[in-house]
This record gives C-alpha cells, sequence and structure tokens, in this order.
C-alpha cells in the first residue's frame, strides 16, 4: 500500500470509530467499535398541514404539563406548534438527520430554546417512556408494529394521535376528519 492510500485508509478508520495506538514501528489497532449504522426512512417525509397539526393536539388536548412524542418528525413542525400554542416540552424523533438540521433550524427560528428537543433515531429504538402525547404520521403497518412498543413503554393514560392512518385492529376513541385527512385517537389503557 502506497504511504497516501495508508493515511487515507486510517483517516477513515478513525472516522469510523476504531481507535489505535501507535508503537514502535507499527500501529496497533485498539477498542475497536461499530460505525453508527443508518438505514433508510421506512417512510418518505411528507408533511402534515398545518391545520392538520392543529386538530391532532386538540384532540389529545395538550396542556402545559405534557411532553409531546412526535416519532418521525419530519421538519418539526407537530414539535414546534406543540411548544409554542400549548407550552409542552416537546421531542421530535427522526431516522434522517436532513431531517433533524432542518428541525432544529426551524425551532432556532422559533425561539424555543430547551422546550424543544431533537434526536436522530430509529422511532422503534427510540426511548419514549416519558411521553404523554404521541404524535404519528407513518402507515398503518408501522404503527401496527409500533403498537406493542407503545403499550409497553407509554404510561396509562398517555394519548395518541395519527394522521390519516389507523391501528389496524386497535380501534380508535375517537376519530375526526380535517380538509381531506383522518385523525385517530388512542389512549394507553390502565392494563
Ligand atoms: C410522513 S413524514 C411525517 C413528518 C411529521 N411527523 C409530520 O407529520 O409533519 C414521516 C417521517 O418519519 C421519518 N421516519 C421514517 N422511518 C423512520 C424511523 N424508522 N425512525 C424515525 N423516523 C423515521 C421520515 O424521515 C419522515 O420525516
Amino acid at each position: 500500500m502506497h504511504r497516501r492510500q495508508f493515511i487515507g485508509a486510517l483517516a477513515g478508520i478513525g472516522a469510523a470509530g476504531l481507535g489505535y495506538a501507535a508503537e514502535p514501528g507499527r500501529i496497533l489497532l485498539a477498542q475497536a467499535q461499530a460505525a453508527p449504522v443508518r438505514r433508510s426512512p421506512d417512510v418518505i417525509f411528507v408533511p402534515t398541514p398545518n391545520e392538520v397539526v392543529d386538530k391532532m393536539l386538540d384532540m389529545a388536548k395538550v396542556t402545559a404539563k405534557d411532553v409531546v412524542y412526535d416519532l418521525g418528525c419530519g421538519d418539526g413542525r407537530i414539535v414546534i406548534t406543540a411548544a409554542q400554542k400549548y407550552g409542552a416540552r416537546s421531542v421530535g424523533i427522526d431516522i434522517d438527520p436532513t431531517r433533524i438540521k432542518e428541525a432544529q433550524a426551524n425551532a432556532k427560528a422559533a425561539k424555543l430554546g430547551d422546550k424543544v428537543r431533537f434526536i436522530e433515531a430509529d422511532l422503534f429504538d427510540a426511548d419514549i417512556g416519558e411521553a404523554t402525547v404521541v404524535t404519528l404520521y407513518l402507515l398503518t403497518r408501522l404503527n401496527e408494529k409500533l403498537k406493542p412498543k407503545l403499550l409497553k413503554e407509554l404510561k396509562p393514560g398517555t394519548r395518541i394521535v395519527s394522521h390519516a392512518f389507523d391501528m389496524g385492529d386497535w380501534a380508535p376513541e375517537q376519530k375526526a376528519q380535517v380538509a381531506a385527512s383522518n385523525v385517530y385517537l388512542w389512549r394507553i389503557p390502565k392494563s
């Protein structure tokens, strides 16, 4: 291997999170860590129209005491509206780093400080236990896949609202129509 190629490979190793230590005459690779694995989103970004955002938060009866989580937050509009209009602490989770940067820029422009937070993560792995309201705009099959996690990790009484997509055989407590969209509401039972 030529020297330039070797330095380039080393830079790549560093970027991938591999540590190394120099020893006389050789480089010792140490403490190998897995590089963060990024996978593609389960559904593409399509923003919820603002009037539907308002309906979702209205149906969930969000107040300043709530902690709102938008799973697959896109440009952050639901999270930002929940903080701006209702004073709720809000968290957005998205697997796409471009969406997270966009959401952070939108929150900064809205001057919401630490009232809102955006996390780049797979929503199926995220820690959502503190949420008192969860918002979704995914697909029915993703809602159904998420259902066991919602039932396991969320506290009784937590409200879940979904734009457009239901939860299969879990009948909603309430269903409403706004513009051309359906909005569904469920509540985590006492178990
Ligand atoms: C239809 S958009 C909804 C955006 C926003 N919630 C709204 O209603 O305006 C779905 C979002 O989910 C994100 N997404 C898809 N699969 C995901 C996953 N496994 N984990 C986290 N985010 C995901 C996409 O990147 C996209 O931004």
